[in-house]
């Protein structure tokens, strides 16, 4: 799988040198480039900005910068997988006007062959670069989240993250990946390591039961008891008719009830 992102600070991308995802670069599991927005300037100023049509405060990015950075990156691309796919690659644009990026999109992503960031900064990349953009790649704007960051970079660290992670042979552990939050629509069970008692606190007996039927049964009602009091979003979109009998009961017991596959807030009396 190949990354590219484009950014005026190409420095702010370091941390993908590290860890994780350093290591499946330095294994060859992911190719990633990042590319300096100004190397596609042509004026003595290296401008990338300009003020708004219509007014307005802040700068918005100019056009012609990012047609370059972006034809330069389709063009290394004509002999790359996903031109032996017939593929385009995915231009992710981050913005809080986008999409919200889930656990979801993050395997959907994890699927393509090329994908490509275009960070913005300032009040955003002038809108005719997103379609002029579609004629080679496929566009989608994304955000992390309801709230502002000052530019892209920040986002596609954490989205080249959750995205090259679940790349085939990046997590060392497999497994992780199927018991870890959101795998299942669902948050985490909590975690304890020893010592069993710590500063006067006790981990949950049955964990140190030995019995594998009950310790499953537990962190099933404590993955449901989180995400009802923290993300009771997530409650209501489960699929009720995939849900154990003990799953619903534990629902249940928190004020919900399973009608027809459907998970609902049960009204209190
Ligand atoms: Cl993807 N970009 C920016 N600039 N701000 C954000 C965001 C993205 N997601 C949430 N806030």
């Amino acid at each position: 799988m190949r990354f590219d992102v484009v950014s005026i600070f190409p420095e702010y991308l370091a941390p993908l040198e590290l860890s994780l995802i350093g290591k499946a670069r330095t294994d060859g599991l992911l190719q990633l480039t990042v590319h300096d927005l100004r190397a596609f300037t042509v004026d003595r100023h290296r401008t990338v900005d300009d003020t708004p049509y219509g007014g307005g405060a802040g700068m918005v990015m100019k056009p012609e910068p990012w047609a370059m950075a972006l034809e330069s990156i389709v063009a290394g691309d004509s002999t790359a997988e996903s031109a032996a796919s017939g593929r385009k690659p995915t231009l992710i644009v981050p913005s809080p006007a986008g999409e919200v990026f889930t656990q979801k999109l993050a395997y959907e992503l994890a699927e393509e062959d090329h994908l490509v960031f275009a960070c913005g900064r300032y009040e955003g990349i002038d809108e005719r670069v997103l379609d002029w953009a579609a004629e080679h790649y496929t566009v989608r704007p994304v955000s992390l989240g309801d709230y502002v960051l000052n530019g892209g970079e920040v986002a596609v660290l954490a989205m080249v993250e959750a995205i090259g992670r679940l790349i085939p042979g990046v997590v060392g552990n497999p497994e992780s990946l199927i018991e870890e939050s959101h795998s299942d629509g669902l948050l985490e069970y909590p975690v304890y390591t020893k010592p069993s008692t710590w500063r006067e606190r006790e981990v949950p007996d049955v964990l140190l039961s030995g019995n594998h039927g009950k310790i499953a049964k537990f962190r099933m009602e404590q993955q449901l008891r989180r995400t009802a009091a923290r993300r009771p979003d997530l409650i209501t979109e489960l699929d009720g008719s995939s849900l154990s009998k003990a799953s619903r009961d534990v629902l249940w017991d928190l004020g919900y009830a399973v009608v027809d596959g459907v998970v609902t807030r049960r009204p209190n009396d």
